[in-house]
């Protein structure tokens, strides 16, 4: 079967009213896409995106209750905030049964740009399959890379091939609309996938694994590369302003 899959290696890429009738997939791999499936899977009830971090403040207060603020600049927790943006900061005892308001750098931005989509989800390496098996319903696909400060990252570009990959090998072939960075991204992630090495080692030497490292947050790439960790897709409802898992 052939499909319509763009890949874009940066949201500054794609013009927000290309993705209006696509199902767009946001990856951030390091780490803001890996964190929102990690605080589902440990039961956050939702997830509400935020561009800045005064506008995290005012939803948090907004929603009152149990509510978690998380996120981070230039790596770090923001000050005030519950949680920063290390995917395993959120288990079952810091965000069961509530909502996190949540900034990122990129990630969170990226989501936002997608805001005209019809569905949007978000992926990493962590729910990998997950993600294919919903796209094999998709008509229109597009995968939407956050990069890092308008340049593009190895490490979400990688992911977004690994999901062309994964929808080839179930037959659905690109089609003439797919554009050049599907197959880009798809190249580039079999190089990797037969070079055998272990995507941790990979990632490490991708831009946003530099960061990591130079931050302080190498333990975060060996979470990120855990393939298919976890079996949820969070979807962006944009109406309600929340992620949840479906
Ligand atoms: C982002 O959204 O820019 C990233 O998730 C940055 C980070 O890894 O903290």
């Amino acid at each position: 079967m052939s499909t319509d899959l763009c890949v874009h290696l940066l949201p500054q890429l794609v013009d927000p009213a290309e993705l209006v009738g696509r199902t767009v997939v946001v990856i951030d791999v390091l780490r803001a896409t890996t964190t929102v499936c990690h605080a589902l899977a440990a039961g956050a009830t939702s997830v509400v995106p935020c561009l800045e971090i005064d506008e995290a403040r005012t939803a948090a207060a907004k929603l009152g209750g149990i509510v978690m603020l998380g996120g981070e600049r230039q790596g770090r927790r923001i000050e005030g905030f519950d949680l920063g943006n290390s995917p395993t900061e959120y288990t079952a005892a810091s965000v069961g049964g509530r909502t996190v308001v949540f900034t990122t750098t990129n990630g969170t931005r990226t989501l936002r740009h997608a805001e005209q989509a019809s569905e949007i989800l978000l992926g990493g390496f962590v729910n990998l399959s997950a993600v294919v098996e919903r796209l094999s319903r998709a008509a229109a696909i597009s995968l939407l890379c956050a990069g890092t400060n308008g340049e593009i990252t190895a490490e979400d570009s990688l992911f977004a091939g690994a999901v062309v990959d994964g929808l080839e090998r179930r037959g659905r072939q690109l089609c003439a609309l797919s554009n050049d960075e599907a197959r880009l991204a798809r190249d580039a992630w079999r190089t990797v996938a037969m070079s055998g090495r272990p995507l941790a080692a990979v990632l490490r030497e991708c831009q946003g694994g530099r960061n990591l490292i130079a931050e302080g947050f190498d333990a975060d790439i060996d979470t990120a590369a855990v393939v298919d960790h976890l079996t949820i897709v969070p979807r962006y409802d944009v109406a309600s302003g929340g992620i949840t898992s479906s």
